[in-house]
């Protein structure tokens, strides 16, 4: 099992800022990420190689850290692939619960936080996790991913 988590104001995608984030709605994102790894070998198959993509999304830090304590500490996960929105750049928190489990954890931005506001440069949830994408939209999704079948 692979977790997608996506917090503040992901709900909001096709809707937010389009010039931004693009058209697509998170459902639309998370439909093609399930048909992108369809294909994989024993996907939907929790008996099989444990390749199952679960999605979350919250707008609230303490259900953030839920998931990912209760993803993490699951003994059929391969990993947590996040979007911590707006968190990354302050949620101490998140990044506590992100250093105490022990599955990788991806951070995913669809923009480019390094081309942003000053305020978005800086993500003190990165530091806790095994790598991050950010700026390549969807396909950062996937790509983190496929890292974690790797
Ligand atoms: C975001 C970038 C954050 O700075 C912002 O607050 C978001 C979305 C991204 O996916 O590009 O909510 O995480």
């Amino acid at each position: 099992m692979i977790t997608i988590i996506n917090g503040p104001n992901l709900n909001m995608l096709g809707h937010r800022e389009p010039e931004i984030y693009g058209t697509e709605t998170l459902e639309d994102i998370n439909t093609w990420l399930t048909k992108r790894f369809e294909g994989v070998r024993g996907y939907g198959d929790s008996a099989f190689d444990g390749v199952w993509l679960e999605f979350f999304q919250s707008n609230c830090e303490g259900e953030i850290i839920d998931k990912i304590q209760k993803a993490g500490f699951n003994p059929e996960s391969a990993g947590i692939v996040i979007n911590p929105g707006a968190y990354a750049h302050y949620s101490i928190a998140i990044r506590d619960a992100i250093a105490a489990v022990p599955v990788p954890v991806i951070e995913v931005h669809l923009s480019n936080i390094h081309a942003r506001e000053d305020f978005r440069h800086k993500s003190v949830t990165a530091p806790a996790c095994r790598g991050i994408i950010s700026g390549l939209g969807k396909e950062g999704y996937a790509l983190a991913i496929e890292s974690l079948l790797a």
